[in-house]
């Protein structure tokens, strides 16, 4: 028996070639590449390609790629119809699950699992997640849908969708560097949840449903929400220190800092800090970006050396908000890049696959007696 490790902390659970995080050096690369390389240089939907194919495209492959997803940002009619009766008061990581959920029922074959089928279902899927957040997000405003236009982007559609006007190139190509950074991470919870359920042979809908669930808790996506409601509640950067401490002494969690991996900056910290900052004095924002960093002057102060540092949801919370998303929307932009990674290792889970299934140390009584009841 081997010893019990809570949380699976340190317990190598799986192979990937998707991506790699030295977390002492704070290094993440994706097949190889450097996360650094790719927000700077690639686009998303380049960053799929790479994750799902374990190498770069050729102009030619990209070109039909991006085609193939962008001719698929139409929701089926069904699925339309039913965001049109959602609760306009649903929070949108509880809808986003519900109707990638729904998208199943919308497949002629659900349960097909070849490799090629998930590809496939994993592009509707991929390509369908922001429709199906802009939709909502117009529903709850009481706004007619925008219909996709395939001409754009996976970024530009989504914020066309969203906002129904065009996002300026600077504000596209922010998003776009914010889903490259949040496309793959190891086996994260959400990614572990994607591959425990797809190694059953269920199906793709069915371990993306469940992904969702897991990045909603604030311990892992949901954490940049948590950090936007921590920016607001800081009046000033005079404030940051007070409240910093405040929450240390209450053994209270910085959301935003901190990683089971990592014990260094994350490196998308360190790209979306840069993102933040630049978004932060375009947008008249820069009391944020002035706030994150005292934070983080301070965390770096009293908690460096316990190897808490900022994490990739600290900074994506003021590029989120500088971009105009509201801030509910934060942990669905996570899902909608997260949906590469968790796709990326559905298909290498299916290549070579073995049904995940732990053994437990039993600490409970043995032989025990069966008291009738009316002796209990
Ligand atoms: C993501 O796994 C991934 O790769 C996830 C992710 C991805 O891309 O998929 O990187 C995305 O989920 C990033 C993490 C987002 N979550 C948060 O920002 C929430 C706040 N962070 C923490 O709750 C915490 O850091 C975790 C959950 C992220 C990691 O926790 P661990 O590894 O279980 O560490 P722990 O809870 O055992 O803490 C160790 C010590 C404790 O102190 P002591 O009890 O030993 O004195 O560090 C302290 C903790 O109190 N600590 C913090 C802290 N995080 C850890 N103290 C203050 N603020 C924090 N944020």
């Amino acid at each position: 028996m081997t010893t019990f490790s809570k949380g699976l902390e340190g317990v190598v659970a799986a192979e990937t070639e998707t991506s790699y995080i030295d977390g002492t050096a704070g290094i993440l690369e994706y097949v190889g590449i450097p996360i650094g390389e790719l927000a700077s240089k690639s686009t998303f939907e380049e960053t799929v390609f790479l994750l799902w194919n374990r190498r770069l495209p050729t102009k030619t492959e990209l070109a039909s790629f991006t085609s193939e997803l962008r001719s698929r940002y139409e929701l089926p009619e069904g699925i339309a119809g039913r965001i049109k009766h959602l609760p306009k008061d649903a929070q949108p990581m509880h809808m986003l699950r519900t109707m990638v959920s729904a998208l199943a029922m919308h497949d002629p074959s659900p349960n097909d699992n070849t490799v090629e089928a998930a590809r496939d279902k994993s592009l509707n899927i991929l390509a369908q997640a922001p429709s199906i957040v802009a939709c909502f997000d117009r529903h709850r405003r009481g706004e007619e849908f925008v219909k996709p236009d395939p001409s754009l982007s996976f970024s530009e559609n989504f914020m066309y969708m969203l906002n129904a006007k065009k996002p300026t190139p600077a504000m596209a190509r922010a998003f776009d560097i914010c889903m490259i950074t949040h496309a793959d991470h190891g086996l994260n919870n959400s990614t572990f949840a994607a591959r425990v359920i797809i190694s059953t042979l269920s199906d793709v809908y069915s371990a993306l449903t469940g992904a969702i669930g897991s990045l909603r808790g604030p311990l892992h996506g949901g954490a940049n929400e948590g950090v936007m409601r921590m920016l607001n509640e800081i009046d000033s950067v005079d404030d940051a220190e007070a409240y910093v401490m405040g929450k240390l002494e209450r053994k209270e969690r910085i959301m935003g800092f901190g990683h089971r991996v990592y014990k260094a900056k994350d490196p998308r910290a360190t790209e979306l800090m840069a993102l933040a900052k630049q978004l932060a004095d375009d947008t008249g924002n820069t009391d944020l970006y002035l706030k994150s960093h005292a934070i983080e002057e301070i965390m770096e102060r009293e908690v460096a050396s316990k190897g808490i540092y900022p994490n990739v949801d600290f900074y994506s919370a003021t590029t989120y908000h500088c971009i105009g998303l509201k801030l509910d929307l934060f942990t669905p932009m996570f899902a909608l890049s997260r949906i590469a990674g968790w796709a990326g290792h559905v298909i290498e889970q299916l290549g070579d696959n073995r049904l995940f299934r732990p053994t437990v140390n039993y600490v409970g009584p043995h032989d025990a007696p069966y008291v009738p009841i009316d002796q209990r």
